[in-house]
């Protein structure tokens, strides 16, 4: 266990009531956090039940809380760790009664549009993406919406935040439930959540975030907040990266600083330094390139490969299939795995109320073009296309059997008697492991997917490797990270940041893949000569 620095030590002893932390990455902002809420535990006896850590995602706020030490582990369980969206649902379900459902937009206008849903002479799309302005059409479409959404219990992420805020019990509850809050990743706050933090006044609140991370603008936030939150308040930083080796460090420094929207201050390395920590590989050999670091590796701890698109992502899963490594990526497409799609559709099916639409979905997809869940974002198209011939039946089986146990039953069965096999394998496994962890009641299978461990359902050894978007790595770290490096975008500082986070993610080696006249690299003073050439596989 290392020690805390004298910086980091003054942010954990810091007495005031406001305060913001901006500091690079690696620099130890949200294990400093874990290392305040143990001190304030500790050495001033406040109870777990008195702190709320707001994370970005919850692999983060796990994270966050296994790094909270020493402390009784009941004492720790009860500290709240969750995300600004699942702490709002949370609240809101409480004080509405109510189980909501979050729904994606994009999933409503799947819905609204085409299944006679929207009872209005508008397209639900033009209104979801404010194409229509006039204010009486508008009071209308947002009148038709609220019924549908009541009706069907539905609540979209836009509306989570507004709901909480409007809902006068919840927000007075939560005046006096907390004593501290603290808000990692800040630089990524929109207004709305700045709202919330603010209209909660909790006693102590402390912002920690790095500007030059900010990679969520394109979705509303606003990493000014954060700058303007540090002119108001007692701001701390940290100059010293604990992470990544210090040519990591030195080839992420030099690329930031192209951007205007940046902390000023040190990032100075402080792990030893690896000779040739940083290979470069011509886009041409991106699967094999892959491969081969996947091998060289697979014994020394945790490899990321990060891609800016889910379809790049999709990519490269097929082709390292090809090659015959796919069995070393299950941890990372397991959610996205198509079956796991089909069971999650099945199951949507059988517990939401809006059950033509699933029906509709699930068969226009199965037939279409074998199986694609994700509307745009993926297309397993030819290799799932032997879901196809299945689909219809699961449908009709999902409806008519009501115990959910017997309808897991037949699916497996179902699976077993086709030529399915390393899925049917996946598949059978996600459904024991659902059975142990909550005595399979249908109910809570959703919410039991969406944050389920992937180590639960795929083998040790096999886990090492994830494969994940660039903006999901945010506040994560591993061993190793191979970057596929977006298109040069060079007057959007948003693109440059988010390249930022993706390298600053390693700690002791980073592969990146690019096209030799990708100008980030000469941003970062590389070259495709700093690679390796491609071994034979
Ligand atoms: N004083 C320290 N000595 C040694 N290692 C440290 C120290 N502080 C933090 N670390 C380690 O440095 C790594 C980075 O820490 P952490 O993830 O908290 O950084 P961060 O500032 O939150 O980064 P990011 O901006 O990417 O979210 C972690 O592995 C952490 O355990
Ligand atoms: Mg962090």
């Amino acid at each position: 266990m290392f020690k805390f620095t004298d910086d980091q030590l003054a942010i954990i002893h810091a007495e005031e009531k406001r305060v913001v932390v901006q500091a690079g990455p690696g620099s130890g902002k949200s294990t400093t956090i874990a290392g305040a809420v143990a001190y304030q535990m500790a050495e001033h006896k406040h109870s777990g039940y008195d702190f709320l850590i707001i994370t970005f995602s919850r692999f983060a706020a796990r994270q966050i809380r296994e790094k909270i030490q020493g402390l009784d582990p009941v004492e720790r369980n009860k500290i709240d760790v969750d995300t600004f969206h699942g702490f709002a649902l949370k609240i809101i379900n409480k004080f509405t009664a109510t189980s909501w459902t979050i729904m994606d937009e994009k999933d409503l206008i799947h819905v609204m549009d085409g299944n006679g849903y929207w009872p209005l002479n508008t397209k639900f799309k033009d209104f979801i993406n404010g194409k229509i302005t006039a204010p009486s059409a508008r009071r209308e479409n947002i009148k038709a919406f609220e019924k549908i959404c009541n009706q069907f219990k539905w609540i979209t992420y836009n509306q989570l935040l507004t709901t909480l805020v409007k809902n006068k019990d919840a927000m007075a509850w939560l005046q006096s439930r907390y004593k501290f809050l603290y808000v990692d990743e800040a630089q990524d706050m929109n207004p709305a959540q700045l709202n919330i933090a603010k209209l909660m006044d909790i006693e102590y609140t402390t912002y920690v975030g790095d500007v030059s991370q900010s990679i969520y603008e394109w979705n509303g936030a606003a990493p000014r907040i954060l700058m303007d939150l540090s002119e108001k308040y007692k701001t701390y930083t940290l100059s010293e990266n604990h992470r990544s080796n210090s040519d990591i460090v030195e080839a992420s420094s030099k690329l930031i600083m192209h951007n205007k929207l940046r902390i000023s201050g040190k990032n100075t390395p402080t792990r030893g330094f690896d000779t040739r920590c940083i290979n470069v590989h011509h886009r041409d050999e991106m699967h094999s390139s892959i491969a081969n670091s996947i091998q060289e590796y697979s014994d020394d701890g945790e490899l990321a490969i990060l891609c800016r698109t889910n379809r790049e992502i999709a990519e490269i899963i097929l082709e390292l299939g090809n090659l015959g490594i796919d069995k070393s990526l299950p941890a990372s497409v397991l959610r996205s795995n198509p079956l796991f799609m089909m069971i999650v559709a099945l199951v949507r099916l059988r517990t939401d109320p809006c059950k033509p639409y699933w029906m509709l979905f699930l068969r226009d997809n199965a037939a279409k073009d074998g199986f694609s869940f994700s509307y745009d974002k993926y297309s397993f198209s030819e290799p799932t296309s032997k879901f196809a011939n299945m689909a219809p039946e699961w449908v009709d089986r999902a409806l008519e059997i009501k115990d959910f146990g017997e309808f897991l039953e037949y699916f497996l069965k179902t699976l077993g008697s086709e030529d399915f096999s390393d899925d049917a394998i996946l598949a059978s496994r996600l459904i024991k492991a659902f059975r142990e962890a909550s005595d399979g009641a249908e109910e809570e299978f959703l919410a039991w997917f969406a944050t389920m461990d992937v180590q639960d359902i795929v083998p040790e050894e096999t886990s090492g490797v994830r494969i994940m978007t660039m903006h999901q790595a945010k506040g994560l770290e591993f061993d190793h990270v191979i970057v596929v490096l977006p298109k040069y975008d060079g007057k959007n500082e948003e693109s440059r940041r988010i390249v930022f986070v993706s390298v600053t993610r390693a700690i002791k080696t980073l592969d990146i893949i690019a096209y030799p006249d990708n100008n980030y690299l000469e941003e970062m003073g590389l070259s495709i000569e700093d690679g390796t050439p491609p071994l034979p596989f």
